[in-house]
C-alpha cells in the first residue's frame, strides 16, 4: 500500500511521518529542513535555542530571536516545519510559543506535561494564527482533559500525538511498573485515544514510541492512526545535531544498555529513557556532580529539585546540552534514546532513511 498523505489544519504532508522534536540541540534547523525536503514534517526542538542557535550561527540571540531564526533556517527549502515546545520548559514556554507564531511555523507540538494553556497563550498573542496546535498525550484520559480545557477557548486540537512507553526522552508515566503494563502498550492505548479524538471532531491521531520500520508504519495506519512520529531513527542521521560520541554510543548500544530512569531520575518528575552508561547518569549514581543550577530552563517558581539534590536527580539541562554539537560545554552528557535504539546499526542520511520508510 502506498503511504497516504496527511492533512492537518492548513497544510498537507506528502508522507504521514513527523520527525520527533529532540532537545537539546538534536533536532535543529539542519535536520528539520532535510526531513521537510523529503516530504515529512521536520520539527525543531525549542530547548535552549538562546545558546544553541547563537552558537550555530555565531551571533548572540535571545530566546525569541533564536526561535525566529531557527524556524526561518528550517524553512529554506520549503516543506512543513514544526516546533516542539515542552511544557516542562517553564522559563521560556510563553516566549517560545509567541516567537513560533510570529515566525508562522506550521505546527507547535507540545508535551512533557499537558499543554493546557497553549491555545490561550496563542489566541492572546494572535487572533487568527495559521499554526496548528498539537498536544502530546499518553492516554485517552489525558486527551479528554486537554480537549475539555481547550474547548473553553473554542479550540480543538488540530491533531494529537499519542506517545507510548517505548519512546525516547520523557515518558508520560511516573513509575516503571506502569510502562510495563499490557494496557499501556501503544497499540492498546490507541483505540481509546481514537475514540476521544472522534468524539471531539475527527482529530487525526499520530502515534509515537518504537516506530522503526515501514512495516510498523503500515501496521499503525491499519489500526486507525493517521500518521507516525519517529525520534530515534532521525537521531541516527548525519543531519542530527548529536555529537559523534552520542551517535557512536547509539550504534554500539545493546538492548540491555537502554534503561528507564525513575530514581535517580529527571527533575521534571517523569520517567526518562537513557543509555545506562551516560556519564551524567553515572555521576548521579555516585552523587559525584556537585549540585549546581546555571541554566534554569526547567525552573518552576525558581526551583528545580536537581538544584540541591544530586543523589536523586540528574541535571537535565546540562546533561542534554552535553549531547549536541551546538553547545560548548564541559558538563557530562545524558544520552536519551528510544527503546529501539539498539536496532540502529549505522548512521544514515535523512534521504536514505526517508527513502527506506516511504518506498513502495
Ligand atoms: C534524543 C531524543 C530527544 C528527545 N527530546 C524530546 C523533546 O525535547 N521533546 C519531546 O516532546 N520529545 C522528545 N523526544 C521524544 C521524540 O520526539 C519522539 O516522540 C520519541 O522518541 C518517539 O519514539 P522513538 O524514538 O522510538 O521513535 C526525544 C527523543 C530522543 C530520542
Amino acid at each position: 500500500m502506498a503511504l497516504p498523505s496527511l492533512k492537518i489544519k492548513d497544510f498537507t504532508l506528502q508522507f504521514p511521518i513527523i520527525q520527533g522534536g529532540m532537545g537539546a540541540g538534536i533536532s535543529m534547523a539542519p535536520l528539520a529542513r532535510a526531513v521537510a525536503r523529503e516530504g515529512g514534517m521536520g520539527v525543531i526542538s525549542s530547548v535552549a535555542l538562546d545558546i544553541l542557535t547563537s552558537n550555530r550561527i555565531g551571533k548572540p540571540l535571545n530566546t525569541y530571536e533564536a526561535t525566529i531564526q531557527e524556524i526561518k533556517d528550517a524553512k529554506i527549502d520549503g516543506g512543513v516545519i514544526g516546533i516542539n515546545i515542552m511544557v516542562a520548559l517553564f522559563q521560556d514556554y510563553i516566549t517560545s510559543v509567541k516567537a513560533s507564531l510570529d515566525a508562522e511555523v506550521d505546527a507547535i507540538i507540545s508535551g512533557a506535561g499537558l499543554p493546557l494553556q497553549l491555545p490561550e497563550i496563542a489566541l492572546n498573542h494572535k487572533k487568527d494564527f495559521r499554526t496548528a496546535l498539537i498536544p502530546i498525550v499518553s492516554s485517552d484520559r489525558a486527551l479528554e482533559i486537554v480537549c475539555k480545557r481547550w474547548a473553553r477557548f473554542g479550540y480543538i486540537p488540530d491533531a494529537v500525538i499519542l506517545e507510548g512507553p517505548l519512546a525516547g526522552g520523557h515518558l508520560g508515566w511516573k513509575k516503571i511498573s506502569d510502562i510495563e503494563k499490557e494496557e499501556n502498550k501503544l497499540e492498546n492505548l490507541l483505540p481509546g485515544v481514537l475514540k476521544v479524538a472522534k468524539k471531539y471532531g475527527k482529530i487525526p491521531v499520530i502515534v509515537a514510541g518504537g516506530i522503526y520500520t515501514r512495516e510498523d508504519i503500515d501496521r499503525f495506519l491499519e489500526l486507525g492512526a493517521s500518521g507516525v512520529q519517529m525520534g530515534t531513527r532521525f537521531l541516527a542521521t548525519y543531519e542530527s545535531g548529536a555529537t559523534e560520541e552520542f551517535k557512536d554510543m547509539v550504534v554500539k548500544a545493546r538492548e540491555e544498555d537502554i534503561i528507564v530512569a525513575e530514581r535517580p531520575g529527571s527533575p521534571c518528575g517523569m520517567l526518562f529513557r537513557l543509555l545506562k552508561d551516560s556519564p551524567m547518569y553515572l555521576d548521579t549514581l555516585k552523587a559525584a556532580r556537585p549540585p549546581k543550577c546555571d541554566r534554569g530552563y526547567v525552573l518552576y517558581n525558581g526551583y528545580c529539585p536537581a538544584m540541591d539534590d544530586n543523589k536523586n536527580y540528574f541535571c537535565i539541562c546540562n546533561g542534554l546540552l552535553g549531547t549536541t554539537i551546538y553547545a560548548n560545554t564541559d558538563e557530562k552528557p545524558l544520552f536519551t534514546v528510544g527503546h529501539n535504539a539498539y536496532r540502529v546499526k549505522k548512521i544514515l542520511s535523512v534521504k536514505e532513511l526517508m527513502d527506506e520508510l516511504t518506498r513502495d
